[in-house]
């Protein structure tokens, strides 16, 4: 038997990332990158001292309990680790670690894509164009909204919204307000200029853009919902690349299609890659496949993230991102 500890990448990952795991552990790729169903992921648990899951895999508490536990560490492959239940593993006494920082950049530039793309219709005008349908330049063709001067509400006030502020407020001269658990200290506000609101309602309806960046989980689960978006101006922007469960997407669609709230960009979905049929029928609206970190260098970082957790795990020392 292998004196390595036996990991398990349920995913792909880049070969850089894959590479540094296999030098170290003695690890199972995921060759054919399917997702794994339930069965494979307790028989998992049985047989691997970690197992390295991504968003697309449920870690919840009938798996993390099957009889037999190998494992000691699920090192997560992502930041968000809301479809993993930490409660259940820290009872277990299994550690559970996540990968910070280096997808902040990457995920706050795509959440000025799809703010840039949702307000200049740019979904729309490639659609046009590919479809043979555009019959030329003219003055009032797909006007779009500029984001000049315009107030930015950002729910939850992490590291990812702190970054897309940056953009917002020094790139494009918006307006910076938040809404999040705590407020932030007053240096972080001072960065962006940013005002807290104490109420999300207040923040709605003052907000040209709303873009999100919540945990996910049942605490923000329809945090905005049809009485929320009622609020919000019939002009404004809804953005999300946080967690699909925080919008009600019929809700949204609704909202979208009677023209309540002007458009939307989206990466995240609630029941990811099903995307509600009445956003798919939409023009106003962006849809993007889960592709915040998506750039090389990042999705490698992110790998080597789990790295380090998991030889810090392994080698007896403090586990550089511990979420339990
Ligand atoms: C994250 O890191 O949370 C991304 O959404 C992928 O899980």
């Amino acid at each position: 038997m292998s004196a390595r500890p036996r990991v398990l990448l349920t995913r792909r990952w880049t070969d850089e990332a894959e590479r540094r795991l296999a030098s170290r552990f003695d690890v199972t790729l995921n060759d054919k990158d399917q997702p794994l169903d339930a069965a494979a992921l307790s028989a998992a648990v049985r047989e691997y001292d970690a197992i390295c899951p991504t968003v697309t895999d449920s870690i919840n508490a009938a798996i993390l309990e099957t009889p037999g536990r190998r494992v000691k560490l699920i090192g997560n492959f992502g930041v968000g680790y809301n479809h993993i239940d930490v409660a259940t593993a820290q009872r277990l006494g299994i550690r559970v670690s996540n990968t910070p920082d280096v997808l902040t950049d990457t995920t706050a530039d795509l959440a000025i894509l799809l703010m840039l793309m949702a307000t200049r219709r740019a979904g729309e005008g490639e659609r046009e164009l590919r479809g043979g349908k555009w019959t030329g330049w003219r003055p009032t063709h797909l006007m779009g909204l500029g984001l000049q001067d315009r107030t930015l509400g950002l729910i939850g006030y992490g590291r990812i919204a702190q970054a897309t502020a940056r953009r917002a407020h020094h790139g494009f001269g918006m307006r910076i307000v938040y809404n999040s658990r705590r407020r932030v200290a007053s240096a972080i506000e001072a960065e962006c200029n940013a005002t807290y609101v104490e109420a999300v309602e207040d923040l709605l309806a003052n907000s040209d853009v709303v873009s999100l960046h919540c945990p996910g989980g049942a605490e923000t689960h329809h945090l905005i919902d049809a009485r929320r978006l009622r609020l919000m101006k019939p002009t404004a922007v809804l953005v999300n690349t946080a967690r699909g469960t925080v919008v009600d997407e019929g809700a949204l669609a609704d909202a979208l299609a009677s023209g309540r709230i002007a458009t939307a960009g989206l990466d995240v979905y609630e029941r990811e890659p099903v995307v509600h049929p009445g956003l798919l029928a939409l023009e106003n609206v962006v849809l993007l496949p889960h592709l915040g970190s998506a750039t090389l260098e990042t999705r490698t970082a992110m790998g080597m993230r789990v790295a380090e957790n998991l030889e810090a795990f392994f080698d007896g020392k403090p586990l550089r991102d511990p979420v339990v």
